[in-house]
């Protein structure tokens, strides 16, 4: 993929700054396991999240061509951060011996920060490379004169995936799905879902902040263990068939069924880093109380709540927008004590990307 039209020497002078954001997600039915240039073994469905999203803005400067490739300078939250700066500029060479040929043509500089706390265990990495990805493609917009209009959102994603896999899905909102199933969907983009019940509308999700450690396996290393795991090809079967009833859960607003099958896609993720080798049991006891005091809420009519799980100790607690007020309750009496300083994070389902001024 070639994006926009061949460098002249006019582009080579252009300046300019885009300012963007986008939000974070958390995948009902999760991607673990890929292949080739970043593609999924199986297709995932997530949520948007609205709130916990990275604030990113790309200053770029022409120049001529250099052989060590585009130059990055990257400041986080005010201050500069090189290490994190290399990680981006080996992203950007990447892209521009593929899909971006013309980044080596220009010099960077990308200020950005999160609306959550940088040591919370909530990962950055999709929030953070949607927002790249999203300025990138305004930056090319802007260099070329070029509109891309209805594939715009679909080169975004792209880009994202190219950075970190989930990215892919936080592009659009409220649901997304990366990968091809029955007929719907692409491989190396998200594609939002439209088929879904009015009472999906405004699920809301609250982050339990159980373990604001970082991640005990990064998620390269997790994706590595699915090569000759000894369940791999159950899994992506299973995927597969889990995504297909949790559609139709959520296009007939099922919630008993959506309950019963993103709690059990949480639950497949973590049993598959168990049974690798090596193993990681990435729960903790907080964890695994907050689950039994979530179905017990359940059972005894307190509050229709139920769980997902990322790759990490904390828990997402979900809930529709109409039992929002018993789930809320529940939450902050009996959940918010197993968390590190209390700390609970309340969000909901979201658009995507936006432009920022
Ligand atoms: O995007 P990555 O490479 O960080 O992988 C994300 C993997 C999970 O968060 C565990 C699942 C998912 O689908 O988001």
């Amino acid at each position: 993929m070639e994006l926009f039209t061949k460098i002249r020497q006019e582009h080579l002078e252009t300046i300019g700054e885009v300012s963007v954001s986008a939000p974070s997600n958390i995948a009902l039915i999760k991607y673990w396991g890929k292949h080739g240039r970043q593609l999924a073994q199986n297709p995932s469905l997530s949520l948007t999240l609205e709130n916990a999203r990275t604030f990113l803005t790309l200053a770029w400067r022409g120049r001529t061509y250099l052989k060590e490739g585009p130059g990055v300078e990257l400041v986080f939250d005010g201050e500069a951060a090189p290490k994190f700066a290399a990680k981006i500029k080996s992203f950007l060479d990447d892209l521009d011996r593929h899909e971006l040929p013309y980044l080596k043509y220009f010099d960077f500089t990308i200020k950005t920060h999160n609306t959550f706390p940088h040591s919370s265990g909530i990962a950055s990495s999709a929030s953070s490379m949607a927002a790249l990805a999203a300025a990138l493609v305004l930056m090319g917009e802007n260099v070329f004169q070029e509109h891309l209009g209805q594939t715009r959102l679909q080169q975004m994603s792209l880009l994202a995936r190219l950075g970190s896999g989930s990215a892919a899905r936080s592009l659009d909102g409220p649901y997304t799905q990366w990968g091809r199933d029955q007929n719907f969907g692409a491989e190396e983009y998200a594609t939002a879902l439209t088929d879904y019940h009015q009472s999906f509308a405004g699920l809301r999700d609250s982050i339990l902040l159980i373990d604001k450690g970082a991640k005990a396996v990064s998620s390269r290393e997790g994706h590595a263990l699915m090569n000759g795991h000894p369940y791999a090809s159950a899994r992506f079967e299973k995927a597969r068939e889990n995504l297909r009833r949790l559609k139709e859960a959520m296009r007939i607003g099922h919630w008993g069924d959506f309950v019963e099958i993103v709690e059990s896609e949480a639950l497949e993720l973590h049993g598959l880093m168990m049974s690798s080798r090596p193993s990681y049991i990435l729960m903790r006891p907080q964890t695994l109380k907050a689950i039994e005091l979530i179905r017990e809420a359940r059972r005894a009519g307190v509050a229709a709540v139920c769980f997902t799980l990322d790759a990490g100790a904390n828990v997402h607690v979900l809930y529709r927008e109409a039992d929002q007020h018993k789930a809320m309750a529940f939450i902050d009496n009996e959940l918010a004590p197993l968390c590190e300083d209390g700390q609970v994070i309340h969000d909901h389902v979201g658009k995507g990307w936006r432009q920022e001024i």
